[in-house]
């Protein structure tokens, strides 16, 4: 159902405080996260392998990680160092640890095979913290399976029925899309000439509800659940005060259970650089947008119930994003499976 040999965003780089521990289920793997000594994230397996207690319940004594139930300390690498009562340590007495790695102001974990996790190999989600570009962010837990999320984000015609109190318009649903499936990613393009803003770009364009504009939404998605949308509008006639509207839709989708989805996000701009009420407007409308797809994509959820691989009644044209996605998806987890 998944993929592990990739990276996957664990957690904002915020949410791994020194000295705290976090507790985080991914791929179904209970996993804690938290800072070594020298400030590095470390993952390990949540589960002490003496009696199954979570060692998130357990305390941080500088590098090492002590369960909270009869004392067992953990290295960072997952090694045994103290029984208490004792001096034998069995070779058994490990927990996996996970490779870790730090970047673009994301903690990113390698669920996989170790000696594959190629720093390298991280997707480039580098608008989180390039001087040019101001990020908003948020997260949302899904209660939905990561590929109906990934689906979601793939047509983008919803939009005129699920968010028509932000983005939404009819020209969303009413325009065709291109399409171009390559390698590795799937890209949708959708060009909207000369039609009327939406209220979310209403605001961010200084733009009045009949000005006419063009807007473009341009995706790239990467298995398993990396989606980058260019979007944006540009004013027509320039109406005075109005301005170029571009920005960066970032969606990580980690999985977390069959059925539940870890949704990190972003809205990065590279206009009104210096107006926190800018930022703030659009961590505000962009997580109200996201709240409406939860909503939606967990009602979903629970049509399907706990069946892995459902089978839709019908299929219409606006489907070719998500079907092309599926499709490489599946592509890349039988790759995975075959061992290469
Ligand atoms: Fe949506």
């Amino acid at each position: 159902m998944w993929m592990r040999n990739c990276w996957q965003v664990a957690a904002f780089t915020h949410e791994v405080v020194g000295g705290q521990l976090l507790a985080r289920r991914i791929c179904d793997d209970a996993l804690v996260i938290y800072r070594g000594g020298d400030g590095k994230p470390v993952a390990l397996e949540d589960r002490c392998p003496h009696r199954f207690a979570q060692l998130s319940k357990g305390a941080l004594i500088g590098d090492v990680l002590r369960c909270g139930y009869h004392g067992l300390c953990f290295d960072t690498a997952g090694r045994c160092v103290k029984i208490p009562g004792q001096d034998q340590i069995p070779s058994k007495a490990r927990v996996r640890a996970y490779p870790v790695v730090e970047r673009y102001r994301l903690v990113w974990v390698w669920m996989g095979e170790p000696e594959r996790a190629d720093p390298a190999l991280v997707p480039d989600v580098h608008w989180l913290d390039d001087p040019d570009w101001v990020a908003s962010e948020g997260y949302h837990r899904i209660e939905a399976n990561y590929r109906l999320l990934n689906d979601n984000l793939l047509d983008l015609s919803h939009e005129t029925y699920v968010h028509t109190r932000t983005i939404g318009h009819e020209a969303v649903a009413e325009t065709p899309i291109a399409i171009e499936v390559g390698e590795g990613s799937v890209r949708i393009d959708k060009e909207m000439p000369g039609c009327t803003p939406p209220p979310f770009y209403q605001f961010l364009g200084r733009l009045k509800g009949n000005d006419r504009i063009d807007r473009w939404q341009r995706t790239v998605y990467q298995p398993p659940g990396y989606v980058v949308i260019d979007v944006g509008v540009e004013p027509l006639d320039a109406p005075p005060g109005s301005n170029r509207v571009e920005g960066r839709v970032i969606n990580l989708m980690t999985p977390e259970t069959p059925t539940s989805t870890h949704y990190f996000w972003a809205f990065a701009r590279n206009f009104r650089l210096d107006e926190p009420g800018v930022t703030e407007f659009l961590r505000a409308n962009v997580g109200r947008t996201f709240d409406e797809d939860k909503d939606m994509l967990e009602s979903q959820q629970r049509n399907i119930g706990d069946v892995a691989e459902p089978v839709f009644t019908i299929a219409v044209r606006a489907d070719a994003g998500p079907t092309q996605g599926r499709r490489l998806l599946a592509s890349q987890i039988a790759a995975e499976a075959r061992g290469s």
